[in-house]
């Protein structure tokens, strides 16, 4: 198993103490996309944060391709995000001052690889994703579903195990979401990426082979999507 969330539990001090996340119980395989939805409020991005160790649980624990995430030193996680992890949240974080193509090179080059081997694997994504003639842009001249193309593209240099993405269209309109979303479909099938997103909208969970539901920091159900009945429509020009 690719993802392991074992009875992980969350809890907020402060005047009045929260009880955040509730004995969660997830797997995740290689391969799979699962969509993860439900209400503003219900933990959503908790969980995300401490399954990207962002942030730590109270109980429990969260393994990753069979490492115990939440154990590791400050170097050794570093290292591991860096490597086995992709991270697209709704606020875009791309470098202002650096192109299109700089911008999704600087992961790999931060895990020391060669300028010429990042930048051609940078270049790769970027067909991939659609942005061939848009390299030498820099944020500020792309469009918002533009950039979060980019996002995902910087997220997937170091091809990570696993692709974790908040909200990634939470600041796009509903033709260019369903295009990202479509986008993160055929990346799964076509390069295996495995995909956990979190989305607060029920018709952008359509590319998703697995849909779980959130609510009140517990998981209320979780369901294989038919492929057959699967409506992922082709990408839109965003
Ligand atoms: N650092 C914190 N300290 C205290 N409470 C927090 C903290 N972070 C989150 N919370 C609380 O935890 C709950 C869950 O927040 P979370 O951001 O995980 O929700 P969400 O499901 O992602 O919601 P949304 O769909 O609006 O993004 C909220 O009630 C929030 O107020
Ligand atoms: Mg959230």
């Amino acid at each position: 198993m690719l993802l392991k969330v074992e009875n992980l539990d969350k809890h907020f001090g402060g005047d009045v103490p929260l009880h955040i996340l509730r004995d969660i119980n997830l797997e995740l395989a290689e391969r799979e996309f699962l969509a993860m939805i439900g209400p503003s409020g219900a933990g959503k991005t908790t969980l995300l944060n401490i399954i990207s160790t962002l942030d730590a649980p109270t109980g429990g624990r969260v393994l990753i391709k069979n490492v115990d995430v939440h154990r590791l030193d400050q170097h050794a996680l570093n290292r591991f995000r860096n490597r086995r992890l992709g991270f697209v949240f709704q606020d875009d974080l791309l470098l202002p001052h650096l192109t299109a193509l700089e911008n999704v090179a600087l992961p790999a080059r931060i895990s020391r690889r060669s300028t010429r081997q990042a930048s051609r694997r940078a270049e790769e994504l970027l067909e991939q994703v659609g942005l061939n003639d848009r390299m030498k842009h820099k944020p500020g001249q792309l469009s918002g579903g533009q950039r979060q193309r980019v996002n995902l593209a910087r997220a997937l240099v170091n091809e990570p195990a696993l692709l974790l993405a908040d909200e990634p269209t939470a600041r796009l309109d509903q033709a260019t979401s369903q295009g990202i979303v479509q986008l993160l479909g055929e990346l799964n099938e076509q390069l295996g990426v495995t995909i956990l997103m979190v989305t607060h909208e029920r018709e952008l969970t359509n590319c998703a082979g697995r849909v779980v539901e959130f609510l009140d920091g517990r998981i209320v159900s979780d369901r294989s999507t038919d492929p057959g009945r699967r409506t992922c429509t082709k990408p839109l020009d965003t």
